[in-house]
């Protein structure tokens, strides 16, 4: 009909970021069904009839709006949801992202004051929500549990807020968090918001030197941990670790004068920990004697609100820095769609608060909506594989958001710990943090989802602030593998060698054009690595640091890091960061490190070892090489494989050359490429004939 005609005509105006949707309509109106047909997974129509954004039209709409009218877009969202003690100033945003325009500036919603934690708690008591369950604390161990309402959680914070503020903590200064996953870490998130502070949350799995970099670099005032936590059937003593960091930091000149230890008693009791004098002090003796109101610090819009650090491709962590509003408005937005949120939803992730995913998406994004979240401390398979369904049947989970590589690792345990439970309460699910293979996530959604519900596989980043290529579940149809469209207001450009931008199918690196909300502002005290890493190799663009191909039908599919860091399990480690660990051992020559395929973690770390002259090959040393990258990184980046390296392949000017130590990695040996531009390539021979040592 003509009126489909216009309605296709006016979707081939979409921006190219928005990739070919006129042929993903083609399909759902049943026409020239792509070839990949049967790799279509739709939503039910009755799933589809109930969601917040329930048709390609509706998406395209809203998309088209937000990206050619940002200002407006985002300002309305701003307006109807959330609380500003005062308006911006004119502009909703400002951006340059040209190094030759000058330096790289993000702005948004400037001017305007607001407090993140009162819109993600005061607010919701307002709306009349005060008495639902924020936060439902599982413990390690089966039968200990926990919640607080969202009036009882808003109390908790004050009185920690109150704490911080008499020991002197003020708007700007930072907050270093070493918590496990217990009610106390959103809680001390959110107590340094309202007061202005900036929380630093470093994972609870660092080690004590990562832990102490950390700590030299954003010179907290104070250093919030527990004594201990229980993972599994494992008791880790955290407080001996923050020890152990403040030892180091105060040699490297940064002296933290406080220690507030809160004391997680399932795990271990205080007596059993050292504390000193003057500088530790329990939570349980101090913070509840504090009261439960607390005024509001209202900050500016751009005003800092966390410092998260990541992995790069050299050897020192970035300090990516949040601010206030645009975060704030995006990581709610995204959530809101990105799960098809409602008011009745359970929601659970399970990430760790000590990553971006538990910053965006267990702390704000799901309190700004007022949702009801699972704050999880123990391990996903104890005291067996069947524990997530236990909990999702437990809580009737509705929204249940994981990564990859424990939907494998559950895969090879088979599927009678996951049909042994209902599961009946489940209609969203998601996946983050790396690419979930085809059949991963096929298993994920006819085993676990039982056929029924969407998956949401979010491609974003801790730079990103929030969701950036995104399905909406109710939207479109799936590709088992695809993260599918672009979220509102996200530009995605796949550039070639050189930067150009590439029209439809195509494969490269994927940048995104334009500023959006969440994204980061700086990297902490260091404005010109940000500039460098992330928007002078393509100019005018925000540069990933992951591939990406886009579909026929306009579908984008991101095929990992093309960069020096590695993906393990989700968790992004610098190869550069566990060379410089291996060689910190003083029988380690030098080391260079690869990813590999990992049948569970998604990549492995492959080590390859050149010893210092005379010093024998052995199994001791090779256990002493993997201890020492626990005790410097943390026990999630030790590597999976050491190889003895007599010599590593080098170019003549001495460059490392990675890919052929990937293909070895991978035993890809018949396609190690031209290896004539080495200075010594009976290198290469050798290291093959150690391969199997
Ligand atoms: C990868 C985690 C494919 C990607 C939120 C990115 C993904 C890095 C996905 C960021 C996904 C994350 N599909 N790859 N759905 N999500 N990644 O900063 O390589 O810990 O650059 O943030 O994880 O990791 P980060």
């Amino acid at each position: 009909s003509s009126d489909h005609l216009r309605h296709m005509d006016s979707m081939s105006q979409l921006p190219s970021g928005a990739g070919n949707i006129s042929s993903l309509n083609a399909v759902i109106l049943g026409e020239s069904l792509a070839s990949e047909e049967h790799d279509l997974v739709f939503p039910s129509p009755h799933f589809s009839s109930q969601a917040l954004i329930s048709s390609p039209q509706q998406y395209q709409e809203m998309y088209k709006r937000s990206v050619e009218d940002p200002a407006g877009f985002w300002s309305d969202i701003a307006t109807s949801e959330f609380f500003w003690k005062d308006k911006w100033a004119h502009e909703v945003y400002t951006e340059n992202l040209d190094v030759s325009k000058g330096p790289i500036k993000i702005e948004w919603f400037k001017g305007a004051t607001t407090n993140i934690c009162y819109n993600a708690l005061d607010r919701i008591i307002e709306s009349g929500s005060g008495d639902k369950v924020a936060i439902y604390w599982e413990g390690n161990e089966l039968g200990q549990d926990g919640k607080l309402t969202y009036s009882e959680l808003l109390n908790k914070v004050c009185q920690l807020s109150n704490y911080l503020k008499h020991v002197g903590v003020k708007k700007g200064d930072a907050v270093v968090i070493y918590l496990p996953m217990l009610m106390e870490l959103p809680i001390t998130m959110l107590a340094c918001a309202r007061i202005g502070a900036v929380h630093s949350v470093v994972f609870a799995g660092f080690s004590a030197e990562s832990l102490a970099q950390r700590i030299v670099d954003c010179k907290p005032r104070v250093v919030i941990t527990c004594n201990a936590v229980r993972r599994g059937s494992k008791a880790i003593h955290l407080k001996e670790i923050v020890d152990n960091a403040l030892v180091e930091s105060a040699k490297n000149g940064v002296s933290v004068g406080l220690c507030l230890t809160c004391e997680n008693q399932s795990a271990m009791k205080r007596e059993a920990t050292k504390c000193q004098d003057g500088r530790d002090i329990w939570w349980q003796d101090v913070v509840p004697q504090y009261p439960t109101e607390c005024e509001v610090e209202w900050v500016d819009s751009e005003d800092p609100l966390f410092l998260l650090y990541t992995s790069g491709s050299t050897g020192k962590p970035k300090g990516v820095l949040h601010t206030t509003g645009g975060y704030m408005v995006y990581s709610a937005t995204t959530f809101k769609y990105a799960f098809d949120y409602k008011p009745s939803d359970i929601y659970w992730c399970t990430a760790d608060c000590g990553w971006i995913t538990g910053h965006s998406y267990v702390t704000y994004g799901p309190l700004l909506n007022g949702a009801s979240v699972i704050v999880f401390e123990g391990a996903p398979n104890y005291p067996n594989s069947g524990r997530c369904w236990d909990i999702v049947d437990k809580y009737k989970v509705t929204i249940f958001y994981t990564a990859p590589t424990l939907v494998r690792s559950l895969m090879r345990d088979g599927n009678e710990y996951v049909t042994r439970y209902s599961r009946k309460s489940l209609r969203v699910l998601g996946s983050v943090g790396e690419p979930i293979n085809p059949s991963a996530w096929k298993w994920f959604y006819n085993v676990v989802g039982d056929s029924r519900c969407p998956i949401s596989d979010t491609w974003w980043q801790t730079e990103t602030g929030g969701f950036m290529i995104t399905p909406l579940p109710g939207a479109w149809p799936q590709k088992p593998g695809s993260a599918t469209f672009p979220f509102f207001g996200v530009q995605p450009v796949i550039v070639d060698e050189k930067g150009n931008g590439i029209e439809g199918e195509c494969s490269g690196y994927l940048c995104i054009k334009n500023s959006w909300p969440g994204a980061f502002r700086t990297l902490y005290g260091d404005h010109e690595r940000y500039e460098t890493t992330y928007f002078k190799p393509f100019t005018g663009y925000y540069f990933s640091g992951d591939g990406c191909s886009r579909d026929k039908d306009g579908y984008y599919w991101l095929t990992g890091r093309v960069d020096d860091v590695i993906n393990v399990s989700g968790h992004r480690i610098g190869t550069a960061e566990v060379e410089s660990a291996l060689v910190s051992h003083p029988q380690c020559a030098e080391a260079a490190v690869v990813g590999f395929e990992h049948e569970v973690k998604g990549q492995g770390i492959y080590a390859f070892v050149t010893l210092v002259d005379g010093i024998p090959y052995s199994e001791e040393l090779r256990k002493n090489l993997i201890l020492t990258v626990r005790n410097q990184i943390g026990a999630f980046a030790a590597p999976d494989k050491i190889h003895w390296a007599p010599g590593l392949p080098k170019t003549r000017s001495g460059k490392i050359m990675r890919r052929i130590l990937r293909k070895i990695a991978s035993r890809q040996l018949d396609e190690l490429g031209d290896i004539s531009t080495l200075a010594d390539p009976s290198v290469v021979e050798q290291l093959i004939a150690l391969s199997d040592s």
